[in-house]
């Protein structure tokens, strides 16, 4: 069926563009990484894709209102926003629009079984998105594979709203596109997909500040080329801030502080903690062995690889399958510095 799907989708591609999205906020790789480079040196190569359901509990946070498991069909059908729509109009489905993030992530919305992220201040969070072909930046426009940048507002419960919020002030961070990317072969002369490149794993390692104050803070990935004209790519995710600073730490570190659940926020305890200086409160959680999660077992043989350059959104968008509303307990009343640049 995924395959039929597929060729439905390639069939009807009219527009072609570059694109890809956040999927997933807080990825810990260090295992997988090894794995994605040992099999890709196998003859035939097999392709280990860090977006196949089984590989999803390396996943501790993901972006707002994501289907866990999601795939690629889906996620490029309900997930992708292109904020440079003003100058690309993509149509009924990609309308012209300021939005900084796409309709079903403007609320700190997340499914169940795919909670936000959650971490310490100082600590890293390894976000990562498809690299979809472009890791060498031959398939984008200007022969660039671009930037990636996370904007946030410095505070918690500040929402970035427009297009027009992603100034040099409100930046977290930057990075390349590929800085920290996985892609085979080896060969750099191999710049395309119809050429043979495989990029299933690109990574973006966001440094939060130590001075964070606790509490739900709001992010957008954006992925832009320094062609402005280009459509650009946006993916809004938050991360709840809690326990002690510490200094930049593993993933693995950081992915011990205790899943943020949507249904314990709401409970008087994790109010308090809220809205007091969370860190005796956190101390505990913060120091919590990590959830002992058995890796899937792995697939005796990946199916056979299908190059696929673009994904083409042909679907209308699905209904939304949401469950809950994030709602903040209390207004946070802690102030913060604004340190900017990283
Ligand atoms: C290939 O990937 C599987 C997981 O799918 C892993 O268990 C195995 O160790 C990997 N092989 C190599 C050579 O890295
Ligand atoms: C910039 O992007 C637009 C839209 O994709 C494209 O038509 C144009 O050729 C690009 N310009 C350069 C210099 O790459």
């Amino acid at each position: 069926m995924f395959t039929q799907l597929l060729v439905a989708s390639l069939a009807a591609i009219s527009t072609v563009s570059a694109h890809s999205w956040l999927e997933c906020a807080d990825h810990d790789n260090t295992e997988i990484l090894k794995w994605m480079q040992g099999n890709s040196t196998k003859s035939p190569p097999v392709i280990v894709d860090p977006t196949m359901p089984e590989y999803a509990y390396l996943c501790k946070g993901w972006p707002r209102n994501k289907k866990n498991p999601g795939n690629w069909i889906d996620d490029s059908t309900n997930y992708v926003w292109n904020i440079g729509a003003n100058s690309w109009d993509g149509g009924s489905f990609h309308p012209a629009d300021t939005h900084a993030c796409p309709p079903a992530q403007r609320s700190p919305t997340y499914q169940d079984n795919a909670p936000m992220a959650s971490a310490a201040p100082g600590s890293m969070i390894r976000l990562r998105f498809g690299g979809n072909g472009h890791a060498r930046g031959s398939n984008v426009p200007g022969g660039t594979p671009g930037t990636v940048s996370v904007y946030w507002k410095g505070k918690p419960e500040a929402e970035i709203t427009d297009i027009s919020e992603f100034t040099a002030v409100n930046k977290l961070q930057s990075a390349g596109f590929s800085d920290n990317s996985f892609a085979y072969p080896a060969d750099k002369s191999i710049t395309s997909p119809t050429q043979g490149l495989v990029d299933k794993g690109n990574w973006m390692e966001l440094n939060l500040p130590k001075d964070m104050a606790p509490g739900r803070h709001m992010m957008v990935w954006v992925w832009e080329y320094p062609n402005s004209s280009a459509p650009q790519w946006s993916t809004c995710f938050d991360v709840m801030i809690q326990g002690n600073a510490v200094s930049p730490v593993s993933n693995a570190q950081a992915s011990a502080v205790a899943d943020y659940s949507p249904a314990a926020s709401a409970a008087p305890a994790a109010s308090a903690a809220y809205s007091a200086p969370a860190a005796a409160a956190f101390a505990e959680a913060d120091t919590a062995p990590a959830p002992s999660v058995a890796p899937a077992a792995p697939a005796a043989e990946e199916a056979p690889v299908v190059m696929v350059t673009e994904v083409v959104t042909v679907t209308e968008v699905v209904a939304t399958t949401t469950t809950t509303l994030w709602v903040p307990a209390a207004t946070p009343k802690l102030k913060r510095s604004h340190p900017r640049h990283f």
